[in-house]
């Protein structure tokens, strides 16, 4: 006698009643450019099928998404200008506030995620504030509680800060309660790898620091444990959501970060992820769909409760197709 394992993949009945991991739209979350400027829709070249967006043209996303069943979007700004110290983006009439406001009133039950960094928004391109050539991180933190506490007061449901500074948690979550903002959830890149897989995203949003690199902030791709750390130094700050990134390649990370906490773990399926299969799939060299599907079902095996992935309107539109065929 041998185990026939095989007995429970004959057809596709049995296969689906088996099945362990089911996509489905509520996972994912989907990233969301915007920009200054009128009646722009400017494909990203690097990430086909993403946009950047002026705000009188966003309506055409925000019904794309409210149509696809994904229930939140993750904003990122790009600024008119950026200074030294990020100015445009603690604005209260910057772009990402506006577009907040904007969404808010196109489609009011979209739940509005904010990425707070500033990178975007500093003429050096860095995460924070410069001290010499560094990125000191007590002087950066009030500036990171400053952006999330606009992102709060024009609007957003949830704040998502990227900028991997220690004690950035605590310091938002100070900075919301003060100013009645106590309900808003901080969702955290608490697990933000230094990563190659970031490179279309930085073309996308003009953010690449113009001397040196993340190393010092981010962390090395190397390690593990100190994932754990980062993880657990943010949920006593008050994080509610921890996020790792990116997600292909950390996949163990997913899992040890859920089987430790009980917090929800979200992953960001990032750029160079994206990119990959779109130019493979443009090259005739694998089916998008059948990879997309299969990766994104992965995240999500390995633990993730919420994928953030410019995949997830074409994924909606596959699992529906999959559903009826
Ligand atoms: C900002 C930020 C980055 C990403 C999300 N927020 C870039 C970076 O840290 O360089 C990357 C997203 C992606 O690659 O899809 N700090």
């Amino acid at each position: 006698m041998f185990a026939r394992i095989r007995r429970l993949r004959g057809n596709r009945a049995i296969r689906e009643m088996v099945r362990e991991t089911i996509l489905h739209p509520w996972d994912f979350i989907f990233p969301v450019f915007v920009m200054e400027g009128t009646n722009i829709k400017e494909e990203i070249e690097a990430m086909p099928g993403n946009y950047h967006y002026t705000l009188d043209r966003l309506h055409e996303v925000m019904e794309e998404v409210v149509n696809s069943g994904v229930k939140g979007v993750l904003l990122f700004g790009l600024p008119g200008q950026k200074d030294e110290i990020a100015s445009s983006a603690f604005d209260g009439n910057g772009i990402v506030q506006r577009a907040i406001k904007k969404i808010k009133e196109i489609a009011p039950e979209l739940y509005v995620i904010t990425d707070v960094c500033m990178c975007q928004y500093t003429s050096h391109g860095h995460c924070g504030i410069l001290k010499g050539d560094e990125v000191d991180n007590d002087l950066t933190l009030p500036y990171i509680a400053r952006i999330a506490l606009s992102h709060a007061q024009a609007g957003a449901d949830m704040v998502a800060p990227s900028d991997m500074m220690d004690g950035r948690i605590s310091a938002i979550r100070e900075a919301l309660d003060e100013n009645g903002f106590s309900n808003i959830p901080i969702m955290s890149y608490s697990m933000k790898y230094s990563s190659a897989f970031y490179g279309p995203f930085r073309e996308a949003a003009h953010s690449a620091p113009s001397f040196g690199d993340r190393k010092t902030y981010q962390m090395d791709p190397a390690n593990a444990r100190q994932a754990m750390m980062e993880a657990e130094a943010d949920i006593d700050e008050g994080a509610d959501i921890l996020m790792v990134k990116p997600a292909l390649s950390y996949l163990d990370i997913i899992r040890m970060s859920k089987d430790r906490f009980d917090v929800p773990i979200a992953a960001y399926n990032v750029s160079g992820e994206f990119s990959m299969i779109k130019a493979a799939a443009k090259m005739g060299w694998i089916n998008e769909r059948e990879v997309v599907l299969e990766m994104l079902t992965s995240i999500k095996r390995a633990g993730a409760d919420i994928i953030i992935t410019y995949s997830a309107l074409d994924a909606c539109k596959w699992l529906k197709e999959e559903n009826h065929e």
